[in-house]
């Protein structure tokens, strides 16, 4: 059985990530898509409206025999990860620039939970420009994010800003 966790802050999810649970789907026999709770930021979709935003769009993506499940976390994920019994941490990287970044918490995890392995997935082009920080900054200021995000996304981005 491998059981990966894939973590993030997913605010919002975009189809970058759905393209990486996918591909992920077709390495690992279940996923955990792992939202962190993070007090410290001041999220635009509360952990509850991620959990059921994430559990909607998952329905729609091709996932083969792979289980997918959504759930959240708190504190340090190797720590989640052990928890939920995962061999594999899966991380997307879209270009050079996130590699620094990825590289570092890759070796950081392997130094707290040598076990855990971290998997790096490439997303399709299309993808490699997306993040959840753009997509939001695109929104409020008016800028057209279809394509970006899975339909229900853009809805529940308009319904809370009442621009629906
Ligand atoms: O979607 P993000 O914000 O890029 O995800 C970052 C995430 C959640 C993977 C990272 O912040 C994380 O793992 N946080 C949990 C706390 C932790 O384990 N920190 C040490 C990382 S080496």
């Amino acid at each position: 059985m491998r059981r990966a966790i894939y973590p993030g802050s997913f605010d919002p999810v975009t189809n970058g990530h759905l393209d990486i649970i996918e591909r992920g789907c077709k390495l690992f026999d279940e996923i955990i898509i792992g939202i962190l709770v993070n007090p410290e930021k001041q999220p635009f979709f509360s952990i509850e409206e991620r959990h059921e935003i994430l559990t909607e769009v998952l329905k729609d993506i091709t996932q083969g025999q792979c289980k997918l499940r959504v759930d959240s976390f708190r504190g340090l994920l190797v720590n989640y990860a052990v928890a939920q019994q995962a061999n594999a941490i899966v991380r997307g990287i879209r270009a050079i620039s996130d590699y620094e970044y990825e590289l570092q918490m890759a070796l950081m995890n392997r130094r707290l939970e040598p076990t855990l392995e971290t998997v790096f997935m490439m997303p399709a082009e299309t993808y490699s420009y997306v993040s959840s920080r753009l997509v939001k900054e695109v929104f409020q200021l008016g800028g057209a994010i279809g394509g970006l995000v899975p339909p229900l996304v853009e809805q529940r981005m308009k319904e809370k800003t009442n621009k629906a």
